[in-house]
């Protein structure tokens, strides 16, 4: 069952500098994002994951940063200007429901949902969006709050995630997280 959204407070409390002691962006994404790569960043809040990935795509890549308030983005947006990589970053903000991938039709390499699945209330539609916006080959690194989210659901979880097409390729270790990599695979 989706929780409530997290409010706007507790996006500046996940933006802490303090939080790389034990969940460092770049120890965490670098073995999935590469240079001139079109990654997500679905529930982006205020840019702890998205801001370190503008400087891994680098200047000839985009990072898609998606969230269903308004004032998570802004702050997103201020901080980008402020890192210097407002260029790479597109904002979008969810309405009906929907992340609002559909231009991105398996053109994106890399999708991140970070603590945000228990959140929405239809996961399943989640999953069929972003596997629609893959490439075959494409992953999906899908990671949830270890105690908020019990192990169960984290397994019913990934069990949609299954059921839209999506194959676990592995299963990375990161602190106070469950998580997954997920991988839209190539059909021969
Ligand atoms: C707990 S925060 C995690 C933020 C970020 N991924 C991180 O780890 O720092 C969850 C975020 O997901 C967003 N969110 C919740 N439901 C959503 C939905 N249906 N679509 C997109 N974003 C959503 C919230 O607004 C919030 O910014």
């Amino acid at each position: 069952m989706a929780e409530r959204v997290c409010p706007v407070w507790v996006g500046y409390l996940l933006s802490s500098p303090l939080r790389k002691l034990i969940q460092n962006p770049e120890k965490i994404l670098s073995p999935h994002v590469k240079p001139g790569m079109t990654v997500v960043d679905v529930g982006c809040a205020m840019g702890f994951f998205s801001i370190p990935m503008a400087g891994m795509v680098g200047p000839s890549g985009r990072v898609v940063c998606v969230d269903i308030q308004e004032k998570m983005l802004q702050s997103l947006k201020k901080r980008a200007v402020k890192a210097g990589v407002d260029a790479a970053m597109e904002y979008r903000l969810c309405v009906n429901g929907a992340l609002g991938l559909e231009d991105l039709d398996q053109g994106v390499d890399f999708i991140l949902a970070f603590a945000v699945v228990h959140e929405v209330p239809d996961p399943a539609k989640l999953f069929a969006e972003t596997f629609r916006a893959l490439k075959p080959g494409g992953r999906f690194l899908l990671c949830e709050p270890a105690g908020h989210v019990s192990q169960q659901l984290f397994r019913d979880t990934v069990e949609q995630a299954r059921a839209c097409g999506y194959q676990v390729v592995d299963s990375p270790r990161i602190s106070k997280s469950h998580a997954v990599l997920l991988e839209k695979q190539v059909r021969l």
